[in-house]
């Protein structure tokens, strides 16, 4: 059973959110706070400590060669095609995923692929990835996996066709590794009431580059984690620093290998030739993901899968333009302070030219949400290097406050740059709800709080079909 804490007004929470709303008042009467707010929200003082290897999150499920680490994302480009991937630990065991859209008829069945891959004196077990095509939109489909031997039954919802008015939730998380925190984020990520019906994942899944020798057990943990929320409803993958594990000490080269091996994605599906960076539709959607580890220079593929994308992308269909990436190319926190900026100083003209809505990263661990704002006008010599306002400029948030081992990140840039809207160092995962092609809703659950408290919100406002300047609110 699951218990539904609410934020009651005597709670430590809601004091100190009442005391910061207060203090926001204040310092806005004193004419002090033109310069975005840093929270003074007060946490305890804890460490992010990874949960034991016998933790019930990490339980075997029962049964002989039982498929494990069930997760799905996104199969094709608009969204009428699942990848369902999953572990059998003992054998091969079948490749087959049964499906259907009753429970107890599972009419339909397609074949997958299964391999195994090897990580210095570690094998892993076997991973099979299955496409399923051809899905009908909007539709509720029971899948199995494990025929033969130990069957397990999940279920997941197609999104709606593709158009502009299509209302869609997305939720967002970053850097979750598996601490005792990282369980936290995905508990209030799934108990918040504004239901996530696809997460948007912005990079660093397992943090096993941590342990030694890349202990690729923690990415197996890491599956059988975060399978309760990724067998249900797809997480749309993107590929962090922690996803690299390039250790040549240990004769590991190859950049990527486990991160490759475990997450498909439908990279083809638009033009890509590597599956770190792609493009998914979905409702009224566009997502565009970019890859901060893979070149990104002037003439790589990146780059040119990037410039012949942005000029796809149809609002009128699609209305909202999101990217996601890794590193931020706006974050005033003093950690991975400017790592973002050489991807910035290439691609940022794009976005606003493309007047991309929201671009969400991770890898720094806290939270932060800016202006509307760009950093364009700068040649070298002009001396104008610095962020003007720009509403045609996405609003950048920064969401690597997922609660892994790594803690959070405190250490802030004084003052608070302008551009820098909200600010705060707290675990906690966000909503971004696209209600039609003119607004969305976004808000940020700091994991203290109850499941329904937003301590930040903004109303957005959509880039082509209405680009007025939004007014935002925090607690
Ligand atoms: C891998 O090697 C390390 C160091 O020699 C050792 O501690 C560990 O038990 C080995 N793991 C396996 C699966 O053999
Ligand atoms: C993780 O969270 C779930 C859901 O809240 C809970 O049932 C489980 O006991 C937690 N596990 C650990 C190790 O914290
Ligand atoms: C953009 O999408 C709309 C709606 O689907 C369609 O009518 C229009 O032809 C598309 N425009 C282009 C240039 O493809
Ligand atoms: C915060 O970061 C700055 C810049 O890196 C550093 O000089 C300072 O010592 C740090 N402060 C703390 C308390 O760690
Ligand atoms: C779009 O959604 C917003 C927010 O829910 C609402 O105020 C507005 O009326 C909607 N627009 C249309 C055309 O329905
Ligand atoms: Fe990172």
């Amino acid at each position: 059973m699951r218990r539904v804490k609410r934020s009651s007004p005597t709670s430590p929470a809601a004091a100190a959110a009442a005391a910061a709303a207060l203090l926001v008042a204040f310092s806005a009467l004193a004419g002090l706070c033109d310069a975005g707010k840093t929270s003074t929200f007060v946490r305890k003082d804890e460490k992010a400590v990874d949960m034991p290897l016998d933790s019930d999150v990490f339980r075997v499920p029962p049964g002989y060669n039982a498929p494990q680490q069930v997760h799905i994302t996104q199969g094709d480009h608009d969204g009428s095609a699942i990848i369902v991937s999953w572990v059998t630990p003992d054998e091969p065991g079948s490749s087959l995923v049964l499906y259907g859209t009753s429970e107890n008829h599972l009419t339909f069945s397609a074949e997958g692929r299964v391999h195994q891959y090897k990580y210095y004196n570690y094998t892993s077990g076997y991973i099979h990835h299955c496409n399923i095509r051809n899905l009908k939109y909007d539709t509720k489909y029971y899948y199995a996996v494990g025929v033969g031997h130990t069957l397990r039954k999940f279920w997941f919802t197609t999104p709606p066709k593709v158009g502009p008015d299509v209302p869609y939730t997305f939720g967002l998380i970053g850097d979750l590794g598996q601490s005792f925190d990282s369980n936290r984020t995905l508990t209030h990520y799934e108990s918040n009431p504004i239901k996530g019906q696809t997460v948007l994942f912005v990079g660093d899944l397992s943090y096993a580059d941590n342990y030694m020798y890349h202990d690729n057990v923690r990415w197996d943990t890491w599956g059988r984690f975060t399978e309760r929320s990724a067998a249900y409803q797809p997480w749309i993958w993107t590929a962090g620093n922690h996803e690299i594990d390039f250790a040549p000490e240990i004769g590991e080269g190859v950049p990527f290998k486990p991160y490759k091996n475990r997450y498909h994605v439908p990279y083809k599906a638009s033009g890509s030739t590597a599956p770190f960076w792609y493009s998914i539709k979905r409702a009224s959607a566009y997502i565009i993901v970019l890859a901060s580890y893979s070149a990104y220079g002037k003439y790589t593929p990146q780059y040119k899968w990037l410039e012949a994308e942005l000029p796809k992308v149809n609002r009128t269909e699609t209305p909202w333009l999101i990217v996601l990436m890794h590193s931020p190319w706006y974050n005033s926190y003093n950690y991975h302070y400017m790592e973002g900026e050489t991807m910035r100083v290439i691609y940022e003209s794009w976005f606003v030219k493309y007047k991309v809505d929201v671009v969400f990263a991770g890898h720094v661990h806290a939270y932060e949400r800016s202006e509307r704002i760009s950093n364009i006008a700068y040649n070298i010599v002009n001396g104008q290097c610095n962020p003007v306002p720009d509403q045609s400029a996405p609003v950048y948030i920064t969401i690597g406050d997922g609660g892994n081992q790594e803690g959070l990140a405190k250490n802030m840039t004084e003052p608070q740059p302008k551009y820098s809207a909200f600010r705060e160092a707290s675990f906690g995962h966000a909503i971004f709800d696209v209600k039609n092609r003119t607004h969305a809703y976004y808000s940020w659950h700091r994991n203290q709080d109850g499941y329904s408290v937003e301590a930040d919100t903004l109303l957005f406002y959509n880039r082509f079909w209405h680009p007025l300047e939004e007014s935002s609110a925090s607690v």
